[in-house]
């Protein structure tokens, strides 16, 4: 009887710690494919920030969630939007272009658009729709 009750503390105490450890780390994205999974959260926010700046936008313009609500009850993770489908497009371009063509300091970071050298902005400039300007063919 008391070896058994010792047990069910023990396992309890076992579980609530293994609960801690697991709420210690940053909660993991949920849907990320572009982004390194290890970038750290201020990061993301800071390119998310960069995204909103380059098209003149919000949050909700990619993501799932009620213009004024509080962020805590957007859904990030959410690939429902079309346009945050075509901005991962756009985030994977950007990247590719600046590791194929300005990395001769090595790889450059897919969130740090204060380093890169082809950003959201280069184009869009404050603008959902960038000018492409076309000759007259
Ligand atoms: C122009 C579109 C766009 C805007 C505006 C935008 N985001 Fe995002 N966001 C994305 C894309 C695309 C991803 C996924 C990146 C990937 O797949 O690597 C993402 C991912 C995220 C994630 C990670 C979600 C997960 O998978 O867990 C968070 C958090 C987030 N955005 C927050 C924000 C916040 C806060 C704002 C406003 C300041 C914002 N975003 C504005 C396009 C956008
Ligand atoms: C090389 C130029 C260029 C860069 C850099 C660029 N874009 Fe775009 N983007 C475009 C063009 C051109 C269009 C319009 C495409 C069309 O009309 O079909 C567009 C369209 C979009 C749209 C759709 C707008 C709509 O009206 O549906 C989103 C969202 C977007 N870009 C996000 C981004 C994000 C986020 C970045 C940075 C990661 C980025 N773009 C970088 C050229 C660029």
């Amino acid at each position: 009887m008391k070896a058994n009750a010792f047990l069910v503390v023990s396992l309890g105490c076992l579980m609530a710690a293994g609960a801690a450890a697991q709420n210690a780390g940053p909660k993991p994205y949920e849907n990320v494919k572009v982004i390194p999974k290890s970038t750290p959260r201020a990061e993301t926010t800071e390119l998310m920030k960069h995204f909103t700046r380059a098209l003149g936008v919000r949050c909700s313009y990619c993501h799932v969630g009620e213009e004024g609500a509080p962020l805590s009850t957007y859904d990030f993770g959410s690939d429902a939007k079309k346009e945050k489908r075509t901005a991962r497009y756009m985030l994977k371009m950007v990247h590719g272009i600046n590791a194929r063509y300005f990395a001769d300091e090595g790889t450059p970071s897919v969130t740090d658009m204060r380093r890169n050298e082809v950003t959201c902005y280069t184009c869009h400039r404050g603008s959902t729709e960038p000018l492409t300007d076309r000759p007259k063919d």
